[in-house]
């Protein structure tokens, strides 16, 4: 079971588990999520299934009663940082009263494990010491509701483990980037940023472009899901899912721009406020209890990230 599976990191995992010859159920209420991003997986024939469903609605329990998933990719969620400022009571909805549906649902039917999509970008603040360690989330107090949200999960996956025998993997997700990523949210710098420079639009760089960030490419970021979905992998854990590197915006523009030859300075804008100046997460951990590596240069990946969205127009 997929969830979210209509948007952009979990269409790319839809595609992955099938190719694997699994079976997969793929659930979203298409709130951000496209049909489109599952053209691959409905070739699968029937493979594949999809439920047009909100993962806060009743008949969640029934659907997972029928196909009695093994595993449970957690990837539905409020998804911005700005919309939890907005409206907190929306994202806690979606992010805890939804995550604790589908963990009764799970628990309910039998589900071994779910895999969990964390976020590293929000867990930590601000860290001391780059790059962050999974053991620097203690203690830590993440700013936004968006990221309160997503570090109550982790404490209510520990509950479910401990108390209904549902195991999980959190994966702590760096800046995933790459094909099918939306450009009209306020983040996915790159997905903006391509899809502004192919458009003809000056992209805006927000303060002086030298803060840095984590860029993970999706593929990788997909393979991390299937890893953790073995039995007694990285049971009860949480691991980073990123690179280590720190990346300037300015640079991550550089490369962009070059690899869509396009010569256009970026604009200037004012800093945002509740951003991180600094993030790299270090994935030490996940290569020892996944085995899990990143594999794309961050070149390679821009290259196959602006080749996707100027086919995609
Ligand atoms: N992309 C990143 O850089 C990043 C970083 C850290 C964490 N994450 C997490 O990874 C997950 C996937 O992110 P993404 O970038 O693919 O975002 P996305 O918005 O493309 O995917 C989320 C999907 O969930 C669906 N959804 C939202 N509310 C729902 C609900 N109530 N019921 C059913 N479906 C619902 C949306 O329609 C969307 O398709 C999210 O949980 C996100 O918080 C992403």
């Amino acid at each position: 079971m997929v969830t979210g599976g209509a948007g952009f990191v979990g269409s790319h995992l839809c595609d992955r588990l099938l190719a694997e010859e699994g079976r997969v159920v793929a659930m979203d209420n298409l709130r951000h999520g496209r049909i489109a991003n599952l053209a691959e997986a409905r070739g699968y024939g029937k493979q594949f299934t999809f439920y047009n469903m909100d993962i806060r609605s009743e008949g969640l329990r029934t659907v997972f009663e029928r196909h009695r998933p093994d595993v449970v990719m957690h990837l539905a969620a409020q998804a911005s940082v700005t919309a939890s400022v907005a409206d907190p009571l929306n994202d806690a909805g979606v992010n805890v009263m939804g995550l604790l549906n589908l963990l009764e649902a799970s628990a309910g039917a039998g589900v071994r494990k779910v895999v969990f999509a964390a976020s590293g970008g929000t867990l930590y603040g601000e860290p001391r010491k780059l790059p962050v360690k999974e053991s620097s989330r203690r203690g830590s107090r993440p700013v936004s509701p968006y990221g309160i949200s997503k570090k109550a999960a982790e404490l209510y996956l520990s509950f479910y483990r401990r108390t209904r025998d549902l195991d999980f993997t959190a994966l702590a997700l760096a800046n995933v980037y790459g094909p099918r990523q939306d450009p009209s949210g306020e983040a996915g710098v790159i997905a903006i940023f391509a899809h502004r420079m192919i458009s003809g639009q000056t992209p805006t760089i927000f303060g002086d472009g030298e803060q840095t960030r984590d860029f993970v490419f999706v593929d990788d970021t997909v393979h991390a899901f299937a890893l953790a979905s073995a039995p007694d992998r990285a049971s009860g854990a949480l691991l980073n899912i990123g690179t280590g590197v720190e990346s300037t915006v300015n640079q991550v523009y550089r490369s962009l721009a070059k690899a869509l030859t396009v010569k256009a300075r970026p604009y200037y804008g004012p800093e945002r406020s509740g951003e991180v100046r600094r993030i790299a997460l270090d994935p030490t951990q996940a290569e020892a209890e996944l085995g899990w590596r990143p594999w794309t240069k961050l070149d390679d990946g821009l290259r196959a990230t602006a080749e996707a969205f100027r086919r995609a127009g």
